[in-house]
């Protein structure tokens, strides 16, 4: 069976002081992206093989989300997942978060399992804290280090996504977040009724500790801008930069004046 493992975007990214676990405490709005995922093909096979081109075998999460299903399984579940990468690695789209839970949903279904979303839901969250989100999809709140999940609403949106070369690790990021001073407290507003209303409502906590690790995030970001970007915000963790836009037209318009040689990709996310 293939699935389709889309990208996030984190419109909201509200991050908390470090908590003893290491973890930080989130408060996030997360949209499942169109016009931007990876395959995920899935199949009983007989032995464990877990093919991505970059990120193969074990080091790929798919394989850690395979450990949890067939722990909760207590027996063997000899899977072959294959992944067409199309989401950037160490961009802060949750590529690798996607497989994962696309391998979850898929082994679950050819395996006969018939575990139940909530089931899932939890197995996802040992594999990593973005991945319950892939699970359930859409867009959603997101508490807790990023498991506890809420139904929510964003306005339809379009989005070009531009990535330097140089990625960011996850825990390198939080890891300088802890070093800079705190981000202003949570204001607690929801997202706009329209896509309007998205440019002074955007916010990512880890900006100023993506750009102290990655000066160079500066050039892409004044790139978007330039290109009439409405706002521009840091995927998750990055390195990935959006430029938020009301309709794709508006995306397409301003990839087409862009001037930046790296990855670029017009997507599109939230609305009814
Ligand atoms: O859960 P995941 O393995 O994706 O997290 C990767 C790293 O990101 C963690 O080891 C931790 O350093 C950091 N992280 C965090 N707070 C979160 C999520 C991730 O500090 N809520």
């Amino acid at each position: 069976m293939t699935l389709a493992a889309p990208a996030k975007l984190n419109l909201r990214l509200l991050v908390g002081p470090r908590r003893d676990d290491g973890y930080h405490p989130l408060r996030t709005l997360m949209v499942a992206l169109d016009g931007l995922a990876d395959t995920v093909t899935v199949r009983p096979a007989p032995e464990r093989r877990v093919r991505c081109a970059g990120v193969e075998g074990p080091a790929n999460l798919a394989w850690r989300a395979l450990d949890a299903l067939e722990a909760q399984a207590g027996r063997p579940l000899p899977t072959e997942v294959v992944i067409d990468k199309r989401i950037p690695a160490q961009a802060g789209l949750g590529g690798g978060s996607s497989d994962a839970a696309a391998t979850l949903l898929g082994a679950d279904r050819v395996h006969g399992l018939g575990l139940g979303a909530a089931r899932l839901e939890r197995l996802a969250a040992e594999v990593g804290s973005d991945v319950p989100f892939f699970v359930r999809g859409g867009v959603q709140w997101a508490g807790g280090r990023g498991e506890r999940l809420r139904p929510a609403r964003a306005p339809r949106f379009a989005a070009l996504l531009v990535k330097p070369d140089a990625g960011l690790s996850t825990g390198a990021v939080y890891a300088a977040f802890d070093r800079l001073a705190p981000p202003p407290p949570d204001d607690g507003a929801e997202p706009p009724p329209a896509a309007d209303g998205l440019a002074g409502w955007v916010r990512n906590d880890l900006w100023p500790a993506a750009l102290a690790l990655a000066p160079g995030l500066g050039a892409p970001a004044r790139a978007l801008a330039a290109a009439g970007a409405r706002a521009v915000l840091l995927c998750g963790s990055g390195s990935c930069l959006a430029g938020l836009f009301p309709a794709r037209a508006d995306a397409e318009a301003a990839a087409a004046r862009l001037r930046w040689p790296g990855f670029r990709a017009v997507v599109e996310g939230g609305g009814p």
